[in-house]
């Protein structure tokens, strides 16, 4: 038996080795290691072997078993791996890949960030406030009158609680300067919303820039004087301003700029910004809510002004229709993708 199971092992050995592929594989293991296979008979015949011979043909039998098993499983792995290459065998390593599409920003922001760096450099920081406000803080602490036209449903969002979508950015003003005692010089980016019927050139929320300068002996030189800078440096020294008169409640005097570039807006003159003088009224609100006289009108004085960075992008980027900033249309966006 000894003798018996050696040719066994050695034949199935060979077996494995010659076998082409997993179907002949597969016979011979059938052939030995099946339930009615080579090795089940052996097994079976040890029956007939003397009680002295059986541990040691027992044992035997188990390692040849052991070895097969483990001869089949190495081949077939071999079969496996011959199958992966195979796969890759016509892969041609010299064609261009899928190309990898990077994001990149919106053109409103990429506009904005740009805007954000130039008052940087100038020293003014940061300021923030909620979408959501109080009448208060959009209106009365603004100085505007109970009977104004912005504070009519038909032009303002308001909630059933009578808080609102603040109307413009200029809340931020309040909100920094009932925080915080003068000097200061902050711009607040940041949605605004209106009741407009959206076509072409109008959507509900629109995207502003406030800044606000309060400090001592400060002039309409000095707002006129940064916002020439700012402008210049954000279009380029062949940009034209001009300041006309105007009204806000807020602000006395109150101004509005307006931009001319060679080859923007057809070379026609484009609003830009509202502007202004803060208007003391507007210091004794913030001074009645803080409960000081930290924006003493004697002693303080200030600018504000507030831009529309959505009509300044459709301008400068060309655009024909204002609801492009917010279809996120992979086609329109991948063009600002530099
Ligand atoms: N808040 C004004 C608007 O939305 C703009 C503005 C800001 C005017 C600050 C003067 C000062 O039209």
């Amino acid at each position: 038996m000894d003798d018996e199971l050696g040719t066994l092992q050695r034949n199935a050995l060979a077996e494995i080795a010659n076998a082409h592929n997993v179907i002949e594989l597969d016979q011979v293991r059938v052939k030995y290691l099946g339930r009615s296979g080579l090795i089940s008979k052996l097994s079976e015949s040890m029956r007939s072997l003397s009680k002295e011979d059986r541990p040691r043909i027992g044992k035997l039998l188990n390692e040849v078993r052991s070895t097969l098993d483990h001869s089949f499983a190495e081949k077939s792995e071999a079969f496996a791996a011959q199958q992966d290459l195979a796969a890759l065998d016509d892969l041609d390593e010299t064609l261009p890949a899928t190309p990898v599409r990077a994001g990149a920003l919106h053109p409103l922001t990429q506009l904005q960030d740009q805007a954000i760096r130039i008052f940087r450099r100038l020293g003014f920081t940061m300021a923030d406030g909620p979408d959501i406000e109080t009448e208060w803080h959009c209106f009365d602490a603004l100085n505007t009158p109970p009977n104004h036209p912005a504070r009519n449903e038909s032009d303002t969002f308001y909630f059933p609680d009578g808080r609102l979508l603040r109307t413009h950015t200029s809340t931020v003003q309040i909100r920094t300067m009932v925080a915080d005692a003068p000097p200061i010089r902050v711009i607040a980016p940041g949605g605004a919303y209106r009741r407009d019927e959206m076509d072409a050139t109008h959507l509900s929320q629109f995207n502003q820039l406030e800044g606000l300068y309060v400090d001592k002996n400060v002039t309409v030189a000095d707002l006129k004087g940064t916002l020439e800078y700012f402008v210049r440096e954000l279009l380029g020294p062949k940009v034209e301003t001009r300041m006309r008169p105007h009204f806000f409640p807020f602000t006395e005097p109150s101004l509005e700029m307006d931009v001319r570039l060679p080859g923007v807006n057809a070379g026609k003159w484009m609003e830009l910004l509202g502007c202004g003088m803060v208007d003391p009224a507007v210091f004794e609100r913030v001074n009645q809510r803080r409960g000081d006289q930290a924006y003493d009108p004697e002693t303080w004085t200030g600018y504000a002004f507030g831009m529309g960075l959505d009509r300044l992008a459709m301008a400068l980027f060309g655009l024909p229709d204002i609801r492009l900033l917010i279809e996120n249309d992979q086609r329109f966006l991948a063009q600002f993708n530099s």
